[in-house]
Order: C-alpha cells, then sequence, then structure tokens
C-alpha cells in the first residue's frame, strides 16, 4: 500500500510517537509512506515527503511533529476540497492516516465521503474528542499543569497568596479538573459548570480562617464565573485568523474580581502553550504507538473512514461520521469527585 500520513490542527506531545508508529507498522507490512507537510496545507499544495524508518528512528521521544502542522482548512479555501482530491489521486495514494482533532476530522469526514479511504487518531492535549477515553498529548498536558501547579504550591505558602493557574482545553474541563485533582487545588473551574463568586470567595476565606492563607486556583480558559449580580464572567468571544474560537485571559479577570472583594494578593500564572510542547509522558508514548499500529493494520482489514479509539484498555475504531462535530465535555460525576477534594 502506499500511505500518507498527516498531523493536523493545534500540535501536541506524542504526535512524533504516532508517526514513528505508522512508519514502522506500515514498513513491516511492506507498504511505502508519505508525509503530507503541515496538516491539510500541504495537501492543497503538494507538499510531500518520503518517510522512512531510518528517517524517524530518533523521533520517539520528541515534541511537536516533524511533519508540521497547521490549522488551514480546505472548506475556507477556493476549490480546496477538489484540489486536496486532486493532489490525492495524482500521488496514487491508497490512504491516508490523519492524526488530529475535531477540526482535522471534519475535513478527513468529507474527503471519506468523496470516496478517499482515511483512518483517524485522535490527538488534543483538550481530551475532548468523543467516542475515546483519551487522545494523544493530553496526558502530557496534564502531567506540565500539575507540575505547575506542584511549584505554585510552595512560592503561594511562602508569600500567603492566592494563585491563579489558567490552563487550556477549549471548551471542555478535562486539563483542569485532572491537573486539578493531581495537584490537590482548592478550587477548579471549568466550563461546563458555572462557579458562583461568592463560592470562590468563600473557599479562600474559609482556608484563610482555618490558617491556610494561600490558595490555588485552578481555571480552564473557557470556565465561567456567575457574580453576584447574576453576570456571568467569561473570556470574550474572538476568532483567530482561521475563524477558531481564540481563548485566553479567564485568570487575569478572575483576579481583577478576588482583588475587589478580598484583602489577598494574587497573582496569575497562564500556563498557555507550555502544555502543548517538550517530551511526551510514557502514557503518551505507548498510547501514540498502538494507536498508529492499529490504524495501519485498519488499513489493511480495508476498514475505511474510521478513527482509532481507546476504551478501558482496549484500541477498537469508530465511524468518524459518529464523531465530527462531537464535543466530549467533563462528566458531572466525575466533577463532583474534583469538588470532594477542594478546599
Ligand atoms: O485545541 C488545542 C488548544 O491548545 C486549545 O486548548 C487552545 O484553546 C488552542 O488550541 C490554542 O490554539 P493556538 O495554538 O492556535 O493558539
Amino acid at each position: 500500500m502506499k500511505i500518507a500520513v498527516l498531523t493536523g490542527g493545534g500540535d501536541c506531545s506524542g504526535l512524533n510517537a504516532a508517526i514513528r508508529a505508522v512508519v514502522r507498522r506500515a514498513v513491516s507490512l511492506r507498504d511505502d509512506v508519505y508525509g503530507i507537510r503541515h496538516g491539510w496545507k500541504g495537501l492543497l499544495e503538494n507538499d510531500v515527503i518520503r518517510l522512512t524508518v531510518d528517517g524517524t528512528s530518533n523521533i520517539l521521544p520528541l515534541g511537536g511533529t516533524i511533519l508540521g502542522s497547521s490549522r488551514v482548512n480546505p472548506f475556507k479555501v477556493k476549490n480546496g476540497l477538489k484540489r486536496c482530491l486532486k493532489n490525492f489521486k495524482q500521488r496514487r495514494f491508497d490512504a491516508l492516516v490523519f492524526i488530529g482533532g475535531e477540526g482535522t476530522l471534519n475535513v478527513a469526514a468529507a474527503l471519506s465521503k468523496a470516496g478517499i479511504p482515511v483512518f483517524g487518531i485522535p490527538k488534543t492535549i483538550d481530551n475532548d474528542a468523543q467516542g475515546t477515553d483519551y487522545t494523544i498529548g493530553f496526558d502530557t498536558a496534564v502531567q506540565i499543569a500539575t507540575n505547575a501547579i506542584d511549584r505554585l504550591h510552595t512560592t503561594a505558602e511562602s508569600h500567603q497568596r492566592v494563585m491563579i493557574i489558567e490552563v487550556m482545553g477549549r471548551h471542555a474541563g478535562w486539563i483542569a479538573a485532572y491537573a486539578g485533582i493531581a495537584g490537590g487545588a482548592d478550587a477548579v473551574l471549568i466550563p461546563e459548570k458555572v462557579f458562583p463568586m461568592k463560592t470562590l470567595c468563600s473557599i479562600i476565606g474559609k482556608r484563610a480562617r482555618r490558617g491556610c492563607n494561600f490558595s490555588i486556583v485552578v481555571v480552564a480558559e473557557d470556565a465561567q464565573i456567575k457574580l453576584e449580580n447574576g453576570q456571568i464572567l467569561r473570556t470574550p468571544l474572538s476568532r483567530d485568523e482561521y475563524g477558531d474560537v481564540k481563548l485566553g485571559g479567564i485568570g487575569e479577570l478572575l483576579a481583577s474580581e478576588i482583588r475587589k472583594r478580598m484583602d489577598s494578593e494574587v497573582r496569575v500564572t497562564v500556563l498557555g502553550h507550555i502544555q502543548r510542547g517538550g517530551t511526551p509522558t510514557a502514557f503518551d508514548r505507548v498510547l501514540a504507538t498502538r494507536l498508529g499500529a492499529h490504524a495501519v493494520e485498519s488499513l489493511h482489514r480495508r476498514e475505511f473512514g474510521r478513527m482509532a479509539v481507546i476504551r478501558g484498555d482496549k484500541i477498537t475504531s469508530l465511524p468518524i461520521k459518529k464523531m465530527a462535530g462531537r464535543v466530549k465535555k467533563v462528566d458531572p460525576a466525575f466533577y463532583e469527585t474534583v469538588r470532594l477534594f477542594l478546599e
């Protein structure tokens, strides 16, 4: 088989581990593998490189993606889909493995409908892909956020401050919830549950009264906080050059509301893209390797238009049309567990 592989959307740790797995498994089955550079942009522009076992031999622990990534969406480019189909056919590819999140999946679904044999591997630090327990990159992002919380704890205590740590996750609070539990945060604010400002101040106040004159507040970038007048505090909606929602800034907004109500000294740390960079955890490497191998094996079984998923400890796959356009939110029962360990 002649297999093409691409990484699309925001990068994360573990992408190279997935690329390496696709190459190794494919070569072991006597396939040829080609990398499309910078996501759908490379398919539009016919920017393709040959991938070999030797050429990918030391990339397992590397962050980023050797193929590059972008948020370019062929739907938003003149004749975009047509150009993708033409280049795919001209290159005589038999199948395409896409490693991506929601945006990449929507384009892949259209290509699949147009007859291109595609197979997906879910990645995003947000962990919001429907149908899979975990996506590549999430575990590493949680580990990075947890390390940051641990470090903020010691300086928060030394200076008796309220430390706000703003984490990514788009419209889902998975990173905040997991890192909040792992780091022993005092409050965790996620998009799925509107958090009253009154409750936050009462948590900080109660801790101070029992001698803990510092608090750690984890806030997801799209968290919603209800002020006493009923107004909702949330990052104002704006969009980037690709039309995707651009978030960030809720930490500072929240800090200024706390300052208005309490004497506490408040500091904000925005973790930002640090959560997406650097070496993947062992969990992400193993997950990426298993999903990558499964993608190639599925193509050999002629299972097209599907995406690999992990459920429990099993790797299986789902039709991409079942996953496209749907976001996996933090389950209310899980958030209750988070809340049990706060304060
Ligand atoms: O989807 C991954 C993600 O890191 C989100 O958590 C975040 O909101 C967004 O991408 C940031 O995108 P960009 O890299 O375009 O700033």
